[in-house]
């Protein structure tokens, strides 16, 4: 297959109040060094963060200009002289932080998020390092598979990272996106009970097929925490997976057993949250910050995949890689389910 010098993609050239710096134009397709892979890229998927970088909201590293998104999927199609890992047409997906190898997190992996500082995934082609990329769950379609390097990986290390998730815990997962959905799914696989939220009565449905064991509609019960706490026998929550930030913590507080971990996701609801890190003394919990995950966790979570045939929630509208603006307008208005999908098909020659 030729491979083209001249690719399609979205780059975004700095902040601004909306997507005004985000642009689609041509771009080099990049060659690859010694240690190198191209991957002809087949499909890319929409995370909250890919939204508020342009908007300049993101609190980890960015510069500028860089091409958007960090998830992707695709077959590589060029490696250089040294790889030893991968040969052409092996399916791979993008690994998020790409120095976060194994281990704990390091200010340094931290600098290497793709679609932040290293180029991303809304183009046809990308270059990264072999230890850059894992091997795609054979399960899954490249839609499918281009969800997993943020939202999936973040709740795999929310469920895995600090203490392991066993059968008979409870898990609390908050609303319908794409990181929530995937840790009910993990949770389920794992012999766990799952308690979900949603604001919506339509979402409810979707939550109940993957396995939900208890739906709370968080807009209807204000006071869901004493609720989920109350579902449990009174004992507290194992694990909850915390994406709303202000407008949830003081739940999840409410919710979480003694020696339980809430994961400190994300901040749908806002920063400013009305709890403070003495409520872990009083509530005699662990809040742990999680940043995504390694690609020792990546390779674990690929193989849990890959046995339970977990297949990822992706909404149900699908978006081409010119259209991907309208992706980001979808996934911000929150109509989405899980996952928003982006195949990477443009109408030329080559392709
Ligand atoms: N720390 C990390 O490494 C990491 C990694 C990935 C994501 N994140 C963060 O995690 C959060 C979720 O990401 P995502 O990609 O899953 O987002 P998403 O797919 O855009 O999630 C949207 C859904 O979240 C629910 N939601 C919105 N506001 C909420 C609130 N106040 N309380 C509870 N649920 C609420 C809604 O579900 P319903 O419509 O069902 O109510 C909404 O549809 C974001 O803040 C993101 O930045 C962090």
């Amino acid at each position: 297959m030729a491979i083209p010098s001249t690719q399609k993609q979205w780059t975004v050239t700095g902040t601004g109040k909306e997507l005004e710096t985000l642009q689609y134009g041509d771009g080099e397709v990049p060659k690859v060094g010694d240690s190198d892979v191209l991957v002809k890229l087949h499909a890319a998927s929409l995370n909250y963060r890919d939204l508020i970088i342009p908007r300049g909201k993101y609190p980890f590293p960015t510069k500028f200009p860089v091409v958007a998104a960090s998830d992707g999927a695709g077959e590589v199609v060029d490696v250089g002289s040294k790889v030893t890992k991968w040969k052409k047409g092996d399916r791979v997906v993008t690994l998020f932080n790409q120095g976060h190898q194994y281990g704990p997190m390091s200010i340094e992996a931290a600098g290497t998020g793709v679609g932040g500082v290293v180029d991303g995934t809304l183009r046809q082609y990308g270059v990264f390092g072999e230890n850059g990329i894992v091997r795609a769950p054979k399960n899954l379609s490249y839609v499918e598979a281009a969800t997993l390097s943020c939202a999936a990986l973040t709740s795999w290390n929310a469920l895995y990272g600090l203490k392991a998730l066993r059968p008979g815990d409870t898990v609390l997962v908050q609303g319908t996106g794409g990181v929530s959905l995937f840790a009910l799914q993990f949770a389920k696989a794992a012999g766990a009970t799952v308690i979900a939220t949603t604001s919506s009565k339509e979402k409810e449905e979707i939550v109940r097929k993957l396995g939900a064991h208890h739906i709370l509609n968080y807009k209807e019960d204000e006071n869901w925490g004493e609720t989920a706490r109350k579902l449990t026998g009174g004992a507290g929550v194992d694990f909850i997976i915390e994406v709303g930030g202000s407008g949830t913590l003081q739940q999840s507080l409410k919710a979480i057993k003694y020696e339980g971990i809430i994961s400190i996701i994300g901040f749908l609801g806002g920063v400013k949250a009305q709890a403070s890190l003495i409520d872990c003394l009083t509530n005699i919990c662990t809040a742990r910050g999680v940043y995504v995950g390694s690609r020792q966790q990546m390779e674990d979570m690929v193989a849990a995949i890959e046995v339970n045939d977990i297949h990822p929630v992706v909404d149900s509208k699908i978006f081409t890689l010119e259209q991907a603006k309208e992706a980001y307008d979808y996934q911000w208005a929150q109509g989405h389910v899980g996952k928003v999908g982006i195949e990477i098909k443009i109408a030329r020659a080559e392709n």
